[in-house]
């Protein structure tokens, strides 16, 4: 990390400058999204580049990428370095990637629902939102989840 104490910011500088919450970058911090050193007084300073770190954690929280995501990616970079250019460029194009499922996802269950608008069956063996795959069929015959919310 940078030794220039000018290149060093408080979580009070970084919370005004980020306006993500102190509360917010300490569980940052905790994940291992970004890293603070301590002064002599065992106060955090924050290296000025992990701004940058934290700008990402917020574009991908608009992109509803989860934080956990986020955490699986940012193992792949260096905590006591700038990402560059580069690093950008793959996160995102990975990010794209997986919003690019999603969005798959997302027009299968449209598909879905529309096959459900105006029926209102809501059929254990037709009704694909209800019983993706018949999986119900593999617990056997009968009314399953009735006979499993009696039981509870
Ligand atoms: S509610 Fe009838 S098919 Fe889904």
């Amino acid at each position: 990390m940078s030794k220039d104490p000018e290149d060093r910011l408080t979580v009070g500088e970084v919370s005004r400058r980020t306006g993500v919450a102190i509360s917010a970058l300490h569980y940052y911090e905790s994940l291992g999204l970004i890293a603070s050193e301590r002064t002599t007084g065992n106060q955090r300073r924050y290296p000025r580049y992990m701004l940058r770190r934290i700008s990402l954690i917020l574009v991908a929280k608009r992109l509803g990428i989860s934080l956990t995501e986020v955490q699986h990616v940012f193992d792949t970079l260096p905590l006591d370095k700038l990402p560059t250019a580069h690093d950008w460029r793959r996160l995102s194009r990975l990010w794209h990637t997986q919003l690019e499922a999603k969005k798959r996802e997302i027009e299968q269950l449209e598909r879905e629902l529309m096959g459900c608008i105006g029926c209102g069956c809501l059929s254990m063996k037709s009704c694909r939102l209800l019983n993706v795959d018949d999986e119900l069929a593999e617990l056997g015959p009968g009314p399953r989840r009735l006979d499993a919310a009696q039981a509870a």
